[in-house]
């Protein structure tokens, strides 16, 4: 099937996202390109990832007292989950990075339809919320549109784990047996990282014992692991494909504080942003380890890459890169979150090369803009597209499809000669701190500025 009418509807329904949103993101980016020139020095520190400080947000249903979050990213994806947790009826303090969530008081077990729609994540709020109230109603969330994204998973582990799920309108229903969630196996039939922190975390405060079977490895679900494990929770495996969870009365933070892991995408994403751009830059507070798939591919492509425990220097030189096929995997794979800004660095390399997008149907919404930009790219279906490059991009205006397609245009402009415009920047803003500010401060021309 040819990705157009893919494409199609979701560029109509981004479009009615995007005048939604339009209220709240009345900005854009105006970047000059460097034009090939690599010449970007100094430092960026990476944040807090976003992907494990909104399931921490998650997390601290499973407590009925104050839990400190630190190093939490100021996006908007942390907003949004900060509104729909306060809708519930959580107390919530922020001091600089750290927030301090209080959930002593009576939660809602009904998660507000509106707040919900706008951000994926909520759904993870679905299991802790369940194994604390031992009921949840909710509606399919929405996020990014990326693809389909089902929830067929949740709901199969759900029935498994012994909760019954029921419909009631269009919104779910969830209920556990008096005395708690009983607990069960369930094999995953497609590895699910929202999916497996979601039905991890509903096992917790259950009556008896959890087997998740072909869970997903991020390691952000180990992080997520140990600090529940370190209030009393009982989990193991967390970061091997089966994780067992024995069901406690309840969790006590015990002076204990979750630490987010720094955003490996954002450090990602800042690595073939720096190859493409810069004379010298210093990437810290990041986890190399965490890259290994990223550092490795780079590195056979010809980039100058220094890695050290906590950072990665990239010396950008004016040798050119070699095309090598990617393929996205799950972790420890090639996170498909960096497909977007790979396939911004593979129009600058020489050769072609495939890019094989193996865990979303609708991750090629970028493709006509860089098309536009001058790039030679052909879609063969909706997991793959070829690039050819070296090629000469130009600035243009540009409208950020999502969160991870909106940092490769940042790259794409800044790569480009001349000077883009890139619209909806609501979109970079959900999960990349202070972008412009950060970039800038490297020596990049860009500037926020009202529509
Ligand atoms: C998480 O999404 C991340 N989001 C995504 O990051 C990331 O791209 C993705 O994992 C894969 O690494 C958060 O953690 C908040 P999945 P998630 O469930 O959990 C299919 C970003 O930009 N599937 O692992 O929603 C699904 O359609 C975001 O930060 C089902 O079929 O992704 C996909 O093809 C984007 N049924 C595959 O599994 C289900 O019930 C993997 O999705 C659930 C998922």
């Amino acid at each position: 099937m040819s990705i157009e009418p893919i494409t199609a509807f979701f560029g109509l329904w981004d479009m009615i996202k995007g005048m939604e949103d339009g209220k709240k993101a009345a900005q854009k980016l105006v970047i000059e390109g460097l034009g090939h020139k690599r010449v970007l020095s100094g430092e960026i520190s990476v944040c807090g990832a976003k992907n494990s400080a909104l399931k921490a947000f998650a997390a601290t249903l499973l407590f009925k007292e104050k839990v400190r979050i630190e190093n939490v990213p100021h996006i908007e994806d942390i907003f949004q989950m900060e509104h729909i947790l306060k809708d519930i009826g959580v107390l919530i303090n922020q001091e600089k990075d750290a927030y301090v969530l209080d959930t002593t008081s009576q939660i809602s077990s009904e998660l507000p339809r509106a707040l919900s729609k706008r951000l994926r994540a909520s759904i993870v709020l679905t299991g802790p919320l369940l194994g604390r109230n031992g009921s949840v109603t909710f509606h399919h969330p929405g996020g990014c549109l990326i693809g389909a994204r089902p929830i067929d998973v949740f709901l199969e582990g759900f029935r498994a784990l012994g909760a019954n799920v029921s419909m009631k309108g269009e919104a779910y229903v969830l209920t556990v047996p008096t005395g708690g969630l009983p607990g069960g196996e369930f094999f995953f039939h497609t590895q699910s990282v929202t999916g497996t922190e979601t039905l991890m975390m509903a096992a917790v405060l259950g009556r008896g014992k959890s087997v998740l079977k072909n869970a997903a490895l991020e390691p952000e679900i180990v992080v997520l692991a140990d600090f529940l494990n370190a209030c009393g929770a009982r989990i193991r495996g967390a970061g091997t494909p089966t994780i067992e969870v024995e069901g406690v009365p309840g969790l006590h933070a015990r002076g204990n504080l979750f630490e987010t892991p720094p955003d490996r995408i954002e450090a990602g994403s800042f690595l073939i942003l720096a190859a493409l751009t810069a004379s010298d830059i210093m990437i810290r507070d990041c986890e190399p380890r965490h890259l290994e798939s990223l550092i490795y591919l780079l590195k056979i492509m010809g980039v100058s890459l220094e890695v050290g425990g906590d950072f990665i220097r990239v010396r950008g030189g004016d040798g050119r890169y070699k095309a090598h096929d990617i393929k996205t995997h799950e972790y420890p794979g090639f996170p498909t979150d960096l497909q977007a800004p790979m396939a911004v660095f593979l129009t600058q390399c020489e050769g072609e090369a495939f890019i094989f997008e193996t865990i979303f149907e609708g991750r090629f919404r970028y493709v006509d803009d860089l098309l536009r930009m001058g790039a030679h790219l052909r879609s063969l279906d909706q997991h793959r597209i070829m690039i050819k490059g070296p090629t000469t991009l130009s600035g243009k205006e540009l409208e950020s499809p999502d969160l991870r397609a909106g940092l490769a245009y940042i790259i794409a402009a800044l790569v480009a000669e001349g000077v883009s415009v890139i619209h909806n920047v609501y979109n970079i803003d959900r999960g990349y701190e202070h972008i412009e500010e950060r970039l800038s401060a490297v020596g990049a021309r860009i500037k926020r500025v009202p529509e």
